[in-house]
């Protein structure tokens, strides 16, 4: 009997496993009626990673080709545990779907300029100098495809995930021990649901603080490029915060990167330079006062002769032999408690000093073996988060991080690393933030602009469309200094405007922006959504790198080539409403040849939407007095009988309500509301003009009747 002999039938719901043996590769199918919905072929064991070939089954079901045993388990109804426990030192499996199937998921680096990993193997590590961005290295063993499911390996293993082979993935770790998950989706197409419990067994992002979603500005050196009277680092933030304040331009955070503390490339002793930096605690209350949280940089890296170095040397915690790329310098091995704690403890001066989090550089330049970069940058992420929270609690600081891994989401957001500072660069930068979003890591942002600049960049067309890239991301965050200051020249009073209307345009969406990130808190789902996850009946966006869902209710497609213009692809299913001028209406299934000007990017909502927009964060809004309030704007269609809107109360840590239900027949709206929280108004956008309603504190509804939806 040489047919698959099915050992063992597990009633999942619809669905059931089948194992499969003797004498063949052990493999793991799940079926829904006679349908295959995963088809785990091959469990693999090898001395080496290149080596690892199937484990064949006996009857029995042990290993009869290396030895070793694989268990396996319904841990809920569609999540199957796996726990393979080699003799020998590499583990890993196979998965086939159909030729044609898409696999995402693993790095935020997007390899080729993709969303999906077509052609792409590489390891779970930090990829360097790349196309598009340097250093984009958020990553996950976690994997979806469009076969149906998704599949996370838990593990902080190195190894590496391969799918070059049309129809298959498959990963191998360093490792004799290896713990896998296959997840299965609430419903078939339901990727959003793959994530939500992908996150459940990982972690969630924690919930940040409201100056986390910026505008932040920063500059690679504060302690150069001075203007006017500016003599000192100090002054050279307060020179930024003088040019916000004058054009009106919203701000909630800065922070300081390298250069700014003594030493060695003036990092490892825990202080500020008193060259730059003469009063760094009243400099940092004054920066409070102003509006503005402080981060600074940190890495594990340690220069010879500092403080960092001395005592890591004392203690032997150095990694012997690895100095590092760029210029020399180890990292500590955190895996010994004393490095550790030491760390930790020494970064109290930061936070002594008012310092509000971290920007957390580096990890994957040669300062330690590969295969520590996935626990070394865990460890690292764990213990800046510890000292934070020790001072602040959780959700009052801001740390963010290029390197990052797995569960540290829940201690860390991320920056995509050294974008180039052209067009390739914002295409690239925007793939990899759909690609953050994938993998679970929906706090992100990047550095508007491009970092790696030449002298003529950005030029003043490529900064116009990042920043309004920049508006639709979770964070703004925007590096200006070193003689790129969109208020000196070379630049122009156009790009000062633009700066102001996207930075303020940011702002005015933080209720919407916050309320995304509450929920993806809550369900792991990100805010920058790759557009299948919104439209999973839809074959064509299927990979689609240029555009996104922000949200469910906003369709971006930012402009990442010269000359201002670019195809949109409007989903199936819903219509769209450019959302600035708010009049042209766009078909789901259509595409439209956008041509606009710096001053615009293409943006539309959504049929149905409700999207809370408003200003509740003071920041450095000094220039008036500043008073919080939401205005709750409502796109009613008759083709969406209800809608409905998850608004953050951050006074209630909770979620309420917005609904909207749009009746055809009697042409009437009505939209019930909770308790927002802050004092709100409603407008309501439709073919004869806006609507203005004014909202109760306690909550309600508002009732239109011959209302004429905008939407036809
Ligand atoms: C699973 O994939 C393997 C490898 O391609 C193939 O041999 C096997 O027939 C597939 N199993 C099912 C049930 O389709
Ligand atoms: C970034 O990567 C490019 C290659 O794509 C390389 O030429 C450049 O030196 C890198 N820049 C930095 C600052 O690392
Ligand atoms: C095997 O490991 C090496 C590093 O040790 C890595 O460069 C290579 O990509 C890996 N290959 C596979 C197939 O995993
Ligand atoms: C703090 O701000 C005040 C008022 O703007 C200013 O006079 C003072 O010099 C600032 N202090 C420091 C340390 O920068
Ligand atoms: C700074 O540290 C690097 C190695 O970390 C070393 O090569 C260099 O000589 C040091 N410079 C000074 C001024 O100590
Ligand atoms: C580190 O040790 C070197 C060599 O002993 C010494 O010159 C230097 O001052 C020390 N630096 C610090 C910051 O302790
Ligand atoms: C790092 O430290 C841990 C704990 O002492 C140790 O087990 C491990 O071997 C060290 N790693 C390296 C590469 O030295
Ligand atoms: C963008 O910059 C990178 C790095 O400087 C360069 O390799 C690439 O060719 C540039 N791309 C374009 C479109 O200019
Ligand atoms: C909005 O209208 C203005 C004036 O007609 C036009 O120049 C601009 O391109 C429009 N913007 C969008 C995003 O359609």
């Amino acid at each position: 009997m040489d047919q698959i002999l099915i050992f063992l039938i597990v009633a999942l719901g619809l669905f059931h496993i089948v194992v499969a043996a003797p004498e063949r590769p052990f493999s793991i199918v799940i079926k829904n009626g006679n349908g295959l919905v995963v088809n785990n072929s091959a469990v693999l064991t090898g001395s080496s990673n290149i080596s690892a070939e199937p484990v064949i089954a006996s009857p029995s079901g042990s290993i009869v080709n290396h030895g070793g045993q694989i268990t396996y388990h319904r841990l809920k109804p569609n999540v199957i545990q796996v726990q393979v426990a080699a003799k020998l030192p590499n583990v890993g499996a196979r998965f086939t779907v159909s030729s044609d199937d898409l696999f995402y998921g693993v790095w935020e680096y997007p390899f080729f300029d993709q969303i999906t990993n077509t052609n792409v193997m590489f390891e779970i590590k930090g990829v360097g100098n790349a196309d598009g961005v340097n250093w984009s290295n958020a990553r996950a063993p976690f994997f979806l495809t469009t076969a149906g499911y998704g599949v996370y390996v838990d593990t902080l293993q190195m190894g590496s995930f391969d799918f070059k082979r049309p129809g298959e993935a498959q990963f191998i770790f360093y490792t004799n021990s290896l713990v896998y998950y296959i997840i299965l989706p609430s419903s078939p197409g339901d990727y959003k649901s793959i994530i939500q419990e992908y996150t459940a067994l990982s972690s969630r992002i924690e919930m940040p603080p409201d100056s986390a979603y910026g505008p932040t500005f920063w500059s690679d050196d504060f302690e150069e490029d001075f203007h006017g009277s500016v003599s000192n680092a100090q002054e050279n933030y307060y020179d930024v915060i003088n040019h916000l304040y004058y054009n009106e331009i919203r701000a909630t955070a800065m922070f300081a990167d390298r250069p700014y503390g003594t030493g060695n490339m003036s990092f490892g002793n825990f202080d500020f330079d008193p060259v730059f930096y003469p009063t760094p605690a009243q400099f940092i209350a004054n920066l409070s006062a102003y509006g503005f949280d402080l981060q600074v940089w940190v890495a594990n890296r340690a220069f010879l002769d500092t403080e960092l170095y001395n005592e890591s040397v004392a203690g032997d915690w150095l990694f012997p032999g690895y100095t590092g790329e760029n210029f020399l310098g180890p990292a500590l091995n955190l895996s010994i408690p004393a490095a550790y704690s030491y760390f930790k403890n020494r970064l109290s001066a930061f936070t002594d000093l008012g310092v509000k989090g971290y920007k957390i550089d580096r990890g994957e330049e040669g300062e330690m073996p590969v295969d520590e970069q996935n626990i070394q940058m865990t460890l690292f992420e764990q213990l800046c988060y510890e000292n934070m929270v020790s001072k602040w609690g959780e959700s009052n600081f801001y740390t963010f991080a290029r390197s990052a891994v797995d569960r540290s989401r829940s201690r860390t957001a991320i920056w995509n690393g050294d974008s180039h500072s052209n067009f390739s660069g914002l295409a690239y930068s925007v793939a990899s933030g759909i690609r953050s979003g994938l993998i679970g890591f929906s706090q992100w942002g990047v550095d508007c602009g491009g970092y790696v600049r030449g002298v003529n960049d950005p030029t003043e067309e490529l900064w116009a469309r990042w920043m309004h890239f920049s508006t639709f991301s979770p964070a703004y965050e925007i590096m200006v200094g070193t003689n790129h200051t969109p208020w000196y020249p070379p630049y122009t009073d156009r790009l000062v405007s633009i700066l102001k209307q996207s930075a303020n345009l940011h702002t005015a969406l933080l209720p919407y922006i916050r309320s995304y990130t509450y929920q993806a808190t809550q369900t792991g789902i990100p805010l920058m959504r790759a557009l299948f996850l919104e439209h999973p009946q839809d074959p064509k966006v299927y990979t689609i790198t240029d555009s996104y869902a922000f949200g469910e209710e906003f369709l971006v497609a930012p402009i990442v080539n010269e000359g201002g213009s670019r195809e949109v692809y409007f989903p199936s299913g819903y219509s769209y409403l450019e959302y600035f001028n708010k009049t042209d209406v766009y078909q789901g299934g259509t595409t439209h040849s956008a041509f606009l000007e710096w001053e615009y990017v293409p943006v539309y909502v959504r049929e149905g939407a409700i999207i809370p927009t408003g200003d509740i964060y003071e920041g450095n809004f000094k220039w008036s007095k500043w008073e919080p309030y939401l205005e709750i704007q409502a796109f009613p269609s008759y083709n969406v009988p209800e809608s409905q809107f998850e608004y953050y109360n951050a006074a209630k840590n909770a979620a309420v309500k917005i609904t909207m239900v749009a009746n055809a027949k009697q042409q009437s709206l009505v939209i019930t509301y909770g308790k927002l929280g802050t004092p709100a108004t409603m407008i309501v956008y439709g073919k004869n003009g806006e609507v203005n309603a004014k909202l109760n504190a306690q909550g309600g509804s508002v009732t239109l009747r011959n209302f004429h939806s905008l939407f036809g």
